[in-house]
């Protein structure tokens, strides 16, 4: 931004203004409208106060009364006048903020559904607080000038009126007008050429201090355990401090040029008291018409501030404008196709990878993407139960956020009951397959609607079925308002393991018919981790029987599968029944005995559900 000249940030600034004109027509008419016609006013007031004075006020002084017919029309026309006016500020100011906010919450809308829409490799490029800035701040830049624009529309067409009328009283003092109107607009202009990469800066700071407060919060756990705190507060106060100078060096211009914005009408109002006096000397012109010039230069240097407001407040609406299309012209959103799966089957589904690649975008397009899955095939048949074991970094989460179309393998297919995934509808996927991930996440809302997602169909009594398949009936039911118990942002008034099982809840309420469990259930005790796979794998009411994938540590929940899948390094090595597998595969034996030594070690199975949230969650992150 600040490598581009400004001539450029005005003119596409003066783009950005067009679109928003184009968006609002009418309102922009209306308000430019009331704008005119208060400057029309402005203009009206200066040659009737002039009257006045001329034509009452001085004859008056000289004979020492005054005439009541022309007092009264003196009053009558000031006071049309002043409602006028009103009328004028009124329509302008209705109509210029209706349109300014209503062009903020139609965009925060368009960019918040495009995050929607972008596929994760987009999100894993793009940083949390830079969204949120992007969304707010930035949104709000764009059409910041709005604000001012129809005032500033509504003066430029007031200075033609001031300068026409100048030239029908006399063509000396239109001179004037011509020198101050024009050189307060070239004021205007390098004022805003000046402000252009002082507010670019200012608003790309604006989205980094954001971000860094956005990722102190989110990691305020490990900030406080690893005693951070200072570091992530110099972080902060470093950003926050560059951001103080850039809005110090904003505000520094504006202190100089606004004087000077102000001073250049009353120059203005001097030059024409000494041109006019001369020119009423010569004869030239009345006292009426000198007293009216000189008024409406004194009038009109408030208006053409509005030009100036316009001008400066463009290069941030350029900044903010770019920026937020970068979200609404990112590409890559996954097309959805038209199929369905048969909506009345409530059997299971069958999932099969053939021959699946797949690797993550680099951070940087030039950077080489690694492959991170190599020629992955296996089926879950409709009904059974696949565990995916493999050591960190094997590759599971991958292939959990293949099988429900999170992101599309590089190549080879994955299907659902025969069908390719990508021909799948988004309405499809969403009701035949569930995803529990492995970092749990809940919303800022009740234990009711984090189930329920308002899905249709999801009735309190579906909620709690869904509750007790995931063993989370007894501590949703002991605690203080039942499913109205308002849960904190991501949870953080609940444990570890209850929040695993609240999204597992959540899953199982929506009837799936392949359920995805990555890791989902790690938090809980092992006991109760086994008794929710082992109720999964034999439905009694409230949950459509599915067919499940479950990325797995603990020997009692792998041995409850009907088949493990073997993974490491992307591929998959072995496949078989847990026994078979530690029978032949050596590599498989020492991870499934290093977990359980692990788990061991542990000893007691730990009361998740009575420790405080923040000490569970360390334990959970210690935990892998
Ligand atoms: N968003 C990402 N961008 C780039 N690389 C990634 C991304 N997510 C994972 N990877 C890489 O892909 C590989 C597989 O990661 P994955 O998360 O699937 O492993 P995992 O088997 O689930 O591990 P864990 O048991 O620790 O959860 C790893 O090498 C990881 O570095
Ligand atoms: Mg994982």
């Amino acid at each position: 931004m600040a490598s581009k000249t400004s001539r450029d940030v005005l003119g596409r600034g003066l783009r950005v203004l067009g679109r928003a004109i184009r968006e609002q027509p009418r309102i922009f008419a209306a308000a430019v409208t009331g704008s005119v016609l208060f400057g029309l006013m402005v203009i009206g007031s200066a040659f009737v106060v002039g009257g006045v004075v001329g034509e009452v006020a001085a004859p008056a002084i000289a004979r020492g009364s005054v005439a009541r017919g022309t007092l009264a029309l003196a009053a009558a026309a000031l006071f049309g006048i002043s409602v006028l006016r009103v009328v004028g500020i009124f329509g302008r100011r209705l109509g210029a903020g209706y349109m300014q906010y209503a062009l903020q919450a139609d965009y925060r809308r368009r960019v918040t559904r495009r995050y929607l829409d972008l596929p994760l490799s987009w999100h894993h490029r793009n940083a949390t607080g830079t969204l949120l800035s992007n969304a707010n701040s930035d949104v709000e830049a764009a059409w910041y000038p709005i604000a001012p624009l129809p005032f500033a529309v509504g003066t430029l067409v007031m200075l033609v009126g001031a300068v026409v009328s100048l030239f029908l009283t006399d063509w000396a003092l239109a001179l004037v007008g011509l020198a101050v109107f024009p050189a307060l607009f070239a004021l205007n202009v390098v004022y805003s050429r000046r402000m252009a990469p002082r507010q670019a800066r200012a608003q790309r700071l604006r989205a980094e201090v954001s971000g860094i407060a956005h990722e102190s919060f989110d990691g305020a756990l490990v900030v406080k355990t690893m005693g951070r705190e200072a570091q992530e507060t110099a972080r902060f106060a470093a950003r926050a401090g560059e951001l103080r100078d850039a809005l110090i060096s904003v505000g520094r211009l504006r202190g100089v040029f606004d004087p000077m914005l102000e001073t250049l009408p009353s120059l203005g109002t001097l030059a024409v008291l000494v041109v006019g006096a001369l020119r009423l000397g010569q004869g030239a012109i009345t006292v009426t018409e000198l007293v009216s010039v000189a008024f409406l230069f004194t009038v009109l240097a408030f208006p053409v501030r509005a030009i100036g407001w316009v001008l400066a407040e463009l290069p941030r609406s350029v900044a903010g404008w770019d920026r937020v299309r970068h979200v609404l012209d990112a590409t890559g959103e996954m097309p959805y196709g038209e199929a369905t799966l048969d909506p009345a089957a409530s059997t299971p589904a069958t999932l099969a990878f053939r021959d699946v690649h797949f690797g993550y975008e680099p951070a940087e397009a030039h950077l080489p993407g690694t492959e991170v899955l190599g020629a992955v095939s296996f089926t879950v048949p409709a009904g059974k139960t696949i565990a995916l074991v493999g050591s960190t970094g094997a590759g599971k989460s991958t292939i959990a956020s293949l099988a429900v179309r999170l992101v599309d393998p590089r190549s080879g297919t994955i299907t659902l009951d025969g069908i390719d995934a990508r021909e799948l509808s988004a309405a499809a996927l969403a009701a035949n397959v569930a995803l529990v991930a492995q970092v749990p996440f809940v919303f800022d809302d009740t234990v009711r609607a984090n189930i329920t997602l308002d899905r249709p169909g999801i009735g309190d009594e579906e909620v709690w079925a869904a509750l007790r398949l995931a063993e989370a009936d007894g501590f949703v039911a002991a605690l203080p308002d039942g499913l109205d118990t308002m849960v904190g942002e991501r949870g953080t008034s609940l444990s570890g393991g209850q929040r695993q099982r609240l999204t597992l809840a959540r899953a199982l309420a929506g009837r799936p018919r392949l359920l995805v469990l990555d890791d989902a259930t790690s938090a809980v005790d092992p006991r109760v981790e086994a008794a929710i796979l082992a109720g999964l794998r034999t439905p009694t009411e409230g949950a459509a029987p599915a067919s499940i994938l479950v990325v797995a540590y603990r020997r009692a929940t792998i041995a409850l599968a009907d088949e493990v899948i073997y993974v490491e390094h992307g591929r998959v090595v072995a496949r078989g029944t847990h026994a078979d597998l530690l029978a032949t595969v050596p590599g498989y034996t020492d991870l499934v005995t290093a977990y359980e030594q692990a788990e061991q070690e542990r000893e007691q199975p730990r009361p998740y559900d009575e420790v405080s949230p923040l000490t569970s969650g360390l334990e959970v992150e210690v935990d892998r």
